[in-house]
Formats: C-alpha cells, sequence, structure tokens
C-alpha cells in the first residue's frame, strides 16, 4: 500500500480494517472517556504502545512514577524502603508520602534516569516485603512523539 501513502498537512490517512463488534465496544469506551473521534484516541493508543516499548527495550532515559502501599507497621518496610531510596538518590526527584488510614502509607516516587536503573529500583521497591501494590509508570518529554 506504500504507492498510495499520501501525507495531508503532516498527516498520513490509512484504514484499519476491524470486526463490527469489536469496532462498537471500542466507540463505546473512548466515548466514555471522551474522546470525540477514533482518531485521536487510536493516537493515544500508539503513543503509549510506543513509550511503553522503547522503555522495555531498555534504552535512553525515562522519567515515570512509582507508586506504592504498604502497612508502616509491618516488618521493616519502612527502613527498607528508606534505604532503597538512599541508595538510588540520583535517579529521584520527589517522594510523596500520604498516611492512608492507621496502617497503610501510600508513597509516590518520581524516577528520572536511565530505563535499566529505574526499573531496578522499581523491581526492588515493588518485591520489598510488605509493599501491597507497587506499580512504575513511565513516560517521556515526548520530542520523538508526534
Ligand atoms: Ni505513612
Amino acid at each position: 500500500h506504500r504507492g498510495r501513502k499520501q501525507v495531508v498537512n503532516g498527516v498520513e490517512r490509512f484504514g484499519v480494517s476491524m470486526a463490527p463488534d469489536l469496532l462498537s465496544r471500542f466507540d463505546e469506551v473512548i466515548a466514555a472517556r471522551g474522546y470525540t473521534n477514533r482518531s485521536e484516541a487510536i493516537r493515544d493508543i500508539v503513543r503509549d504502545y510506543l513509550i511503553e516499548q522503547q522503555w522495555e527495550s531498555g534504552e535512553g532515559e525515562v522519567i515515570g512514577t512509582l507508586t506504592l502501599v504498604y502497612d508502616h507497621h509491618e516488618h521493616d518496610t519502612m527502613e527498607q524502603l528508606t534505604a532503597l531510596q538512599h541508595h538510588y538518590h540520583e535517579a529521584i526527584l520527589s517522594t510523596l508520602h500520604i498516611h492512608l488510614d492507621a496502617h497503610h502509607c501510600l508513597e509516590v516516587i518520581v524516577v528520572r534516569g536511565s530505563s535499566t536503573d529505574i526499573r531496578r529500583l522499581a523491581d526492588k521497591v515493588i518485591t520489598t516485603r510488605g509493599v501491597k501494590h507497587g506499580k512504575l509508570t513511565c513516560t517521556t518529554t515526548g520530542q520523538d512523539l508526534a
């Protein structure tokens, strides 16, 4: 189909074949999320996918947030997490700590560094005993994403 490639005003249009059921489910979900058209939704999904790929391929610098919930009474979780954060202080820009209830703490750690370092830090934090849930979300400055 390369012969039919047409770029108008900096965008290229392309057709996508999809089963009607799949497409109508997609339309429902994107409408509920506030998208006014499919193109906008698909662009966001493609960017998200590319960021994820870039990050998983282990190349370059990543920026992200590491979100975790733990019980500060359990084990020595707090001490372990503090030690880890000091060890990786160069990769940590900021830490937000919220006391959720009598037992639970929510921590959001903003990270920036090589994807290898960030992944290693995230794995250590998430697997620390006492951490009930942990998730790393990575993003980029988007310089190479239109
Ligand atoms: Ni707390």
